[in-house]
């Protein structure tokens, strides 16, 4: 498998290196607009080859396409980053210009690629990529869900110290401070609910610490997180490399799913070589339900400024 990652800042950079540390792609192909960058930044990254022990070859180009020919994957990390107290939706203006751009550059080199969006705001950028091109909706990933649910079991098995690889849970909804909807009547420790070990105003701050997750991180970095959204984004690469059929929330065109149409938002999504294979609808509880709805308002408030 190629992959190509758009912009060898922070988190592209970080994207490329857990991929190539998760040893399954052939290729990642770094590219920046910045003169040289994404070139050195590949060469430090394959100089930890055989320190790290993987196969996978990183190379970088500055703005020529032509490198990225062939690609399976496209990840889109291009943009600005927040600043403190910024949101992610006032990055807009700048972003959306440079992600359409991109999204027609790849697609002129690799036809058929999958695209993952991480530029924020990643809901409306993922909405943008499918107003922009003319490619099947399997093929457009929002990549914020599975950043916000590894936000989210961090918080969790904090509060429940434990491990968080004893920890479930999913968060869907949008990528935004308000718009996040962690599920946590769902979320358990080792198949037991955590409404069983921690009390209802514990539950209630693990959720709002999850849900301003990436602003508290701007607020302590300057500028927004890169090492969990990188993770993030290998796990779903990972996901279609292998066609794993795994069942990751990603931001997805949805058609009536979860009684939403018209909109990329966060839904559990299943993951193989096709891109999303499908869309799960789990049952929503009325209080969930109503989260999603107000979470859904709040995207197509952003959505609505593209215009
Ligand atoms: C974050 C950015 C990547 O949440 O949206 O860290």
């Amino acid at each position: 498998m190629k992959v190509t990652v758009v912009g060898a800042g922070a988190v592209g950079a970080s994207c490329a290196e857990y991929i190539a540390i998760k040893n399954f792609a052939a290729e990642v192909c770094l590219i920046d607009i910045k003169e040289g960058f994404a070139e050195g930044k590949a060469m430090d990254l394959m100089q930890c080859a055989s320190l790290n022990g993987f196969d996978t070859k990183i190379t970088g180009a500055t703005n020529d396409y032509s490198k990225t020919a062939g690609s399976d994957v496209a990840v889109i990390t291009s943009g600005i980053p927040r600043k403190p107290g910024m949101t992610r939706e006032e990055l807009i203006g700048i972003n959306a210009g440079i992600v359409k751009t991109v999204a027609t550059s790849i697609l002129a080199h690799s036809p058929n690629a999958i695209i993952i969006v991480v530029s924020n705001p990643m809901d409306t950028m993922t909405y943008l990529v499918h107003q922009a091109t003319n490619i099947p909706k399997s093929r457009i990933i929002g990549m914020g869900g599975a950043l916000d649910s590894a936000r989210f079991k961090y918080r969790l098995a904090e509060a429940l110290g434990c491990p968080a690889s004893d920890v479930e849970g999913m968060v869907i909804g949008g990528h935004s401070d308000t718009g996040m909807v962690p599920l946590i009547e769902k979320a358990t420790r080792n198949s037991v609910n955590v409404a069983e070990f921690l009390a209802a105003d514990k539950m209630d701050e693990i959720v709002e610490a999850t849900k301003v997750g990436g602003a508290t991180l701007t607020g302590l970095l300057g500028t927004s997180a890169w090492y969990a959204p990188g993770a993030a984004v290998s796990e779903i690469v990972k996901a279609i490399a292998l066609d794993s059929q795994k069942m990751i929330p990603c931001s997805a065109m949805l058609d009536g799913e979860y009684a939403l149409s018209d909109i990329c938002i966060g839904v559990p999504c299943i993951i193989g070589k096709n891109g999303i294979e499908r869309i799960v609808e789990v049952s929503l509880s009325d209080a969930e339900k109503a989260k999603m709805i107000e979470s859904a308002e709040g995207v197509r408030g952003t959505n609505a400024l593209l215009n």
